[in-house]
């Protein structure tokens, strides 16, 4: 992005913008100690390993590593780079940055996500204010009445509707000065083959916008007035938007999900609209995607990891099938999953507009759960009969085996066994040889996960693994105990440091701290690199262990170790020469030369004597 933030302006972000909080608004979390601790969302886990230090303005994940201050959070949790985050935080907290009308070279280079951000928020606005248009709205309103949906849902979900014809959209936005290219970026207007016009993607249709939990517009959804085909359009994948990881109403559902700890999941926009208008506000839809763990993730971080999720699919063959589907992902993300199940020929939309909320909430206490659901559509499709019987007990082997908790494991073998009158010793002899079957194949794949560990330390290993250690131990104690700073300084430690990654932030906190700027975090917002944010954040969260005379005998052990390199440097010389290795000898002499100018500026600076 082309124009610049004041640094001052950053510090007053972070000033303001108080890590738990923003944190809290996609994880839940709890306190423990003087930190606060949740399920990582970048990562797939079970017990908590992500921490957040509300004292330090930092956060760490003991698990996968991600750390960093508030900005690198949004960062990494939006995907948006350093200006995107700052902006975004700058305005949620009312800070208003310096900003004048751009040039057009300036728009040129303004990131590409907000352009498509901006033409997705002229958009809504048109749509919406079509919407409400005497004449050419009305096919839309009608429509949209005739369903039941009041003005103040429309309201709420910001919906719109465009008449027929192919440039409505298009020339709305060139009357806001958008150029054609950024139109395409969006989405929302498509280039002909020829590439000699554009039109509209959206053309008769009411309109959804989809926002992020940030409340963005990030892409949009459109359903036809009748039955034509498709019934359903959607954004294309865009740098704003990803359907894997959108899901439609949560930006309005985070605070209910996490009072209550629960979320219903529907499949469409109707659905959605249909619970809302009925009280039911946590809720989300998946929009014609089947879930993914990274919807599921996103939804944990707001019901948390006791939290549970209530699919309320359509009872058609298709809507069973996506259930069971969506059942493993819950099962491999380790949130609680119960499966409510409508009467034939209902979705959520029709079943609300036709039996109320009352009815509804009744239907949710007789959610099924997971099991209990696969075992009723296992039976129900296979039937009574021998075979049918042996087919379910054979689907639900596998599921069974995959159970982690024993007792249920065998309530519902003696379950099933019941359901299909036969006895359970048949069905416990199958689910062994599943859960037999299962193990070795977990051993075969832990080999190969063990394999892909190894290379991605490696990746990282040049920045993180490689540290000398004892060169990292001193910028942890600079990092934890900041009093030793003066002393570092004093003894010109830094210019004997080998490892030029690790030199460069030490030096910066010696900066920052004589600049008075003494927080972590602002440290984090100096080395401006994700890996040494992780690296600083890691370090930052340990409890300081340190006291003045052990920093003081660390800086010795240092100092002499370095004197020691520099002697077997000496003595490595003196063999090479009498052996009469000539490229050894000039490798090692080029080393001690290096040393010498290292000790002269010591020297030169007041250390010690190496
Ligand atoms: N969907 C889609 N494309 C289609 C059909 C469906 O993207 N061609 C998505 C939409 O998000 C839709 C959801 O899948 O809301 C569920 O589809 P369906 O059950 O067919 O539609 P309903 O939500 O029942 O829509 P309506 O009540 O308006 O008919
Ligand atoms: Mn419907």
């Amino acid at each position: 992005m082309a124009f610049y933030i004041p640094e001052e302006k950053i510090s007053e972000i972070q000033n303001v913008a108080d890590i738990t909080d923003i944190v809290s608004e996609s994880v839940l979390l709890k306190k423990a100690g003087k930190n606060h601790i949740g399920l990582c969302p970048f990562h797939s886990e079970k017990t908590p390993s992500f921490t957040v230090n509300p004292e330090k303005q930092i956060f760490h994940c003991f698990g996968c590593g991600a750390g960093g201050n508030v900005i690198s959070f949004v960062m990494k949790h939006d995907g948006v780079s350093f200006p995107e985050a700052v902006q975004s935080l700058a305005k949620r907290f009312n800070i208003e940055l310096p900003t004048r009308d751009m040039s057009l070279a300036e728009q040129k280079a303004m990131g590409e996500r907000e352009q498509i951000l901006e033409v997705n928020q002229h958009a809504m606005k048109f749509y919406q204010n079509m919407l409400f248009q005497e004449f050419s709205g009305k096919p839309g309103l009608q429509y949209l009445t005739e369903r039941g949906i009041t003005k103040n849902t429309l309201e709420k979900f910001y919906i719109g509707y465009v008449p027929d014809g192919w440039n409505n959209l298009v020339q709305h936005l060139a009357r806001k000065r958008i150029s054609r290219n950024v139109m395409i970026k969006s989405g929302l207007v498509i280039e002909n083959n020829q590439k000699t016009g554009y039109y509209d993607r959206f053309r008769n249709r009411i309109i959804f916008p989809i926002f992020s939990t940030g409340n963005q517009v990030i892409g949009f959804g459109g359903r036809v007035l009748d039955d034509s085909l498709p019934k359903y359009l959607n954004s294309p994948e865009t740098l704003v938007y990803s359907k894997s990881s959108s899901l439609y109403g949560l930006h309005i559902a985070k605070p209910e999900c996490r009072k209550t700890g629960t979320a219903f999941i529907v499949e469409g926009y109707m659905d959605l609209l249909a619970l809302w208008q009925y009280g039911i506000h946590n809720a989300v839809a998946t929009l014609g995607t089947s879930l993914t763990s990274e919807h599921v993730r996103i939804l944990r971080g707001h019901c948390g990891h006791s939290g549970k999720v209530i699919l309320v699919y359509d009872s058609d063959e298709a809507g069973l099938k996506a259930a069971a589907r969506s059942i493993e992902i819950f099962d491999k993300e380790h949130l609680d999953a119960a499966i409510m199940v409508l009467p034939n020929g209902h979705d959520p939309d029709s079943y609300l507009f036709e039996y109320g909320e009352a009815e509804f909430r009744g239907m949710v206490k007789h959610a099924l759960s997971a099991m209990d659901f696969l075992m009723e559509s296992a039976v129900l499709k296979h039937g009574m009969s021998v075979e049918g019987k042996v087919r379910t007990v054979a689907i639900m082997k596998d599921y069974l085996a995959n159970a982690s908790d024993h007792v249920l494991r065998s309530l519902y073998i003696k379950k099933l066994a019941e359901k299909l009158n036969i006895d359970d010793s048949a069905i416990m002899e199958k689910v062994r040889e599943a859960i037999q079957k299962k193990r070795t194949g977990n051993d075969r794949a832990g080999i190969i996960y063990g394999k892909n560990q190894q290379s991605t330390s490696r990746n990282e290993a040049g920045i993180l693994f490689e540290y000398d250690r004892m060169e990292k131990k001193i910028i942890a104690m600079m990092v934890q105990y900041p009093e030793i700073l003066p002393e570092i300084c004093k003894q010109n430690i830094l210019s004997c440091f080998e490892n030029k990654v690790l030199a460069k932030i030490g030096v910066l906190i010696l900066e920052q701290h004589e600049k008075g700027n003494r927080s972590v975090s602002s440290l984090i917002v100096r080395v401006n690199n994700p890996e040494q944010e992780k690296f600083i954040a890691s370090l930052a969260i340990e409890n300081s262990k340190w006291n003045h005379a052990g920093c003081l005998k660390l800086i010795k052990q240092f100092v002499l170790s370095k004197n020691k390199r520099n002697h077997d440097l000496l003595m490595r010389i003196k063999t090479a020469e009498a052996q009469n290795d000539d490229k050894l000898l000039i490798a090692l002499m080029e080393q001690l030369r290096d040393q010498k100018k290292i000790q002269k500026k010591r020297e030169s600076a007041g250390g010690k004597t190496l």
